[in-house]
């Protein structure tokens, strides 16, 4: 059985085979370069998603592995993602404007979070991987990247062709393996009339 096979999930309804098939690696190939295409159009399809009052309130930094800024988002992980997201050939922040002309932008995460949704499922379809982080110091992000008061670092993205999950130590392995699970419906639809 694939990898991929193993982590489809196993829907109640039927939806779209990319949604069922992306999944959260943690093996990333270390020596494939990012696919420029696919990492392109990903960024496009974040741009195209719906935000509050059309604010498009996200905010990239994109690094690709080799270069200083990937290394400076690697050594701002917390510990266990510093030791396995640095093979990712590219690691995209996603940051949030604060506020418009003084004023606070109240779905700004909402927003970047719709962002984040749009770039994975672009990626996976266009055969990339990606894993959204947000164990990592926002402090040194914004420290790396010179972000002022106006922008905020919500999450890292890993993105990636897929590794050799065989090969992958242990502890890694272990979780690559596991199921991926979900709450039933009954339980996250509070009223369905
Ligand atoms: C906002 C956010 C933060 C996350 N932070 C981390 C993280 O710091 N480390 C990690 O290994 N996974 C992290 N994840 C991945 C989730 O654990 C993963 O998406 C979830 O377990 C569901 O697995 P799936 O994406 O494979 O369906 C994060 C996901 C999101 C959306």
């Amino acid at each position: 059985m694939s990898i991929t096979t193993v982590h489809t999930a196993q829907t109640d309804a039927p939806i779209l085979d990319v949604l069922a098939e992306r999944w959260s690696t943690r093996v990333f190939d270390a020596e494939t370069p990012v696919d420029e295409e696919a990492l392109h159009s990903a960024l496009e399809a974040a741009r195209w998603a719906p935000s509050a009052n059309n604010t498009q309130p996200w905010r990239f930094v994109v690094a690709r592995r080799g270069s200083a800024e990937h290394a400076a988002i690697v050594a701002a992980l917390m510990g266990f993602n510093r030791s396995w997201a640095g093979d990712a050939a590219a690691l995209v922040v996603f940051a949030t404007t604060t506020s418009v002309d003084g004023k606070p932008l109240a779905w700004a995460s909402y927003d970047a979070g719709q962002a984040a949704a749009y770039f994975t499922i672009q990626a996976h379809a266009s055969g990339l991987h990606t894993h959204q982080m947000g164990g990592f110091d926002r402090e040194a992000i914004a420290r790396a990247f010179g972000f002022g008061a106006d922008l905020a670092a919500v999450t890292v993205m890993a993105v990636g062709a897929l590794g050799d999950i065989d090969a992958a130590p242990e502890a890694l392995r272990e979780r690559e393996l596991a199921p991926r699970t979900r709450l039933p419906l009954e339980t996250t639809v509070v009223a369905n009339a």
